[in-house]
Formats: structure tokens, sequence, C-alpha cells
């Protein structure tokens, strides 16, 4: 123990004294070097920027820390929710759609949208300054890669995710962080008394409720693809989506697997709302109670990450006794490294400490001590190119 604590001791200072030496050496060489004076000819002035402007037309932020004094970094760390709500404001708002045609000043943009134009301006300035929005000229924006999912109709939109994100069912249960720093309880417990499930089940939170489903479908709008692509699915006779919300992952695996019957597993009003084809049965259930019985191929994807490990052995469990001998559990989850160091799984991880009891993003070794606990055997992991996605496969032990 005393080990550990030590070894965490100085892996937290690390990161405290990089981002302070680096920033601190640069800007002290550029405004000692004689680069500026030897600017005269065209040609190299010309030259310089073109080799630099490729890693200047970034499609998002940097992975990790930015390399910047440590007030600043600081600060940036703070202005964090600034962006979170300016990027839920221009979805709500529906830029990214109004741009759609090509760039538009933003008096043009805020009669388009319905906003006043210099607070629209000031946010838009400020969205576009970190890469979210393009400003080509002053005032004038347009879209890039990063905004252009925030489209409704963009063939990989998270316009529903950012709904989710910048909505009442999250931002209230983050607003309570501290609490759950204090206590281990997630903030949806302080904010609203009880799981967040269960408050979503709640007929006043309808309008919340399907937010969420939408921001499900939003996410899997870019990692069905990929998984339906990733992994041979032909083999397979029959497929479970476990907690597969609308199916549209479902739908694109059973594509892959023409043989294969599909069944589509999730709470009675989720299935009822989903559109499936001939080849996929809805049925309606809970996950902690039973599944559907006798596949070869269990998927749950972002389901497992949402509760306890006491809570994912008994969906486990559930699975193990349910499955043909030889089949197999896919799951499609983020990882979370063993090692520290910047990854999304990590923001991921806060905010199911923060939204949920017991939730967590997992590594490869609480992954395979979760599975042995619940009867079943870590085959492999395998990272998908996103960046995010991993499939984790298991079959019985
Ligand atoms: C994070 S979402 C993931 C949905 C889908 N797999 C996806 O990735 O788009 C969790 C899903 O679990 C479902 N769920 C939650 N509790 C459940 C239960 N007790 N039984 C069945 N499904 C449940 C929810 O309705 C929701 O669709």
């Amino acid at each position: 123990m005393a080990k550990k604590k030590r070894a965490r001791a100085k892996g937290a200072k690390k990161p405290a004294r990089k981002p302070a030496k680096k920033p601190a050496k640069k800007p002290a060489k550029k405004a000692q070097s004689k680069k500026p004076a030897k600017k005269p000819t065209k040609a190299k002035a010309a030259r310089k920027p073109a080799r630099k402007a490729p890693p200047r037309r970034p499609e998002g932020p940097p992975p990790g820390p930015p390399q910047m004094p440590p007030e600043m970094l600081l600060m940036q760390g703070l202005f964090g929710f600034m962006l979170t709500k300016g990027i839920g404001v221009a979805a709500t708002l529906g830029i990214a759609d109004a741009l759609k045609g090509g760039p538009l000043y933003y008096t043009d943009l805020a009669s388009v949208v319905g906003a006043n134009q210099r607070a629209l301006h000031r946010v838009l300035r400020m969205l576009a300054g970190y890469g979210l929005f393009a400003e080509p000229k002053p005032g004038t924006f347009a879209n890039n890669a990063v905004s252009e999912l925030l489209r409704a109709d963009h063939p990989h939109s998270m316009a529903g995710m950012v709904k989710m994100i910048c909505g009442e069912s999250h931002w209230q249960p983050w607003g309570m962080l501290e609490h759950t720093v204090r206590t281990g309880r997630s903030g949806a417990h302080h904010a609203f008394g009880e799981e967040i499930f269960t408050w979503f089940q709640k007929p006043e939170n309808k309008g919340e409720w399907d937010v969420f489903n939408d921001a499900m479908t939003s996410m899997s709008l870019g990692q069905a693809p990929l998984i339906a692509a990733s992994y041979d699915f032909a083999r397979f006779r029959k497929i479970v989506d476990v907690g597969g919300g609308h199916g549209h992952l479902l739908k694109q695996v059973i594509a892959k697997a023409p043989n294969a019957q599909g069944v589509l597993f999730d709470m009675p009003d989720v299935v009822a709302g989903a559109d499936l084809p001939g080849n996929i049965q809805r049925e309606g259930g809970d996950f902690f109670a039973r599944v559907p019985e006798g596949a070869d191929c269990y998927m749950l994807k972002a389901i497992i990450h949402d509760w306890s490990d006491d809570h994912c052995r008994k969906i486990l469990r559930n699975i193990a006794g349910a499955m043909d001998p030889g089949g197999r559990v896919l799951l499609f989850e983020t990882v979370m490294p063993e090692e520290p160091g910047p990854h999304p799984a990590k923001f991921a991880d806060v905010n199911m400490l923060a939204m949920t009891d017991g939730g967590c993003e997992r590594t490869p070794t609480e992954f395979a001590e979760l599975f042995a606990s619940a009867g079943l055997q870590l085959v492999g992991i395998t990272p998908l190119p996103d960046g995010w996605t991993n499939i984790v496969e298991a079959r019985k032990a």
C-alpha cells in the first residue's frame, strides 16, 4: 500500500513539472532567435508558413495537455465549461445546419437562426478560435470537419450526443461533482435523489429520456459501421443486442450476417420505439432478471460501463447461463489504459462517476477479472481505428 501511494505521488508531480519547463524555454528561444530578422526574402516567408500549416489546422484539439504556461493551462481547464455550453447553444440553434450552404457573415447567420447578432458573433468567435467552427474572414463563419458533426443530416451526426451532454440530465448531476467526490455517490443521486435510469423512466422526464435515446443513436452512427466492418459476424446464427437501444448497431451487424436472426433486447418502451427489419425481433425485458436464450452472440455496447461490478456480474451471469456453449460475448466499450497519460477514457470515466452509481471505464485487467467472476473468459481486446471503441471479446470459461 505504501509503495502504491508513493508511486502515485511521483506520477502526480510529473505533469506539473513538464508544462512549467517546456513552455518557459520555447518562447524564450523564439524571442531571442534571429529568425524574425531573417524574414526579408518573400520566398522564405512564403515557404515557412506552408511547412507549418498542416499541424495548425487541427480537426480537433490535440490529445493531451497543450504546451502552454501553467497559468494558461489552468485557465484552459476553467474555460472548458464555456466550450461545452457554447457547443450546446450552437447545436440547439442549428448553426451548423444554417452553414450547410456555405460561409455566412454573423449578421446574416443571426437572422437565419433567430439570434442576437453581437451575442452570436461573440460565442462563435470563441468556438472558431478553438477550432470547432471555421472563421475564414473576421466575422464570417463556416463549417469545418468538427462543426459538420453538429449537422442533423450528417451521416455521423453527433448533435444528439451534444444535446444530451449539455442537457439537464447531465448538467445537474455534474453540478454535484463535489458531493460525488466527497461521498462516492453519483451526481444523479445528489441532484435527483435516485439512480439515473430510474429518473429517466418517470413520465415527467420523458423529454430527457428521448434526448438520451437520440444521443445513443447519434453515438452509434459513427461506431456501428466500424464495428460491423471489424468483426466476422457472418459466423453467428443468432445475435442478441443486450440493451441495444433503438437497434441502430444491430441493423448494421445483421446486414453483415445474412443467415443470422437478430434480437433487440432492451426495456419494453425502448424496443417499442425501434423501427426494425424482418430479421430482427424485439424483446422487452430487464437484463438483471434475464436475457434471451440460446444465442451464439451477445453484444453489449456502452452497457457494462454504466454499472458497478456487482450489477455487471448479474448481467454477464445471465448471459453465461443463456448462451450457446461455443458462443461469444462482445462488449463495445472504451478501455481505460493501465498507464498514466492523456486518454478520452479518463473523461468518460468521470462522466460515469457523475452520472451512475458504480459505472466506470475499465482496464483490460478489470475486464478479465469481471468476466472471470461471471463464468466467462476474456478472449481478447481489439481497438478500432476511431481511437475510442474496442471490441472486448469473451467466451464461456
Ligand atoms: C448507454 S445506453 C446504450 C444503448 C445502446 N447499446 C447504444 O450503445 O446505443 C444503455 C441502454 O441500456 C438500457 N437499459 C438500462 N437498464 C436496463 C435494464 N434493466 N434492462 C434492459 N435494458 C436496460 C437503456 O434503455 C439503454 O438503451
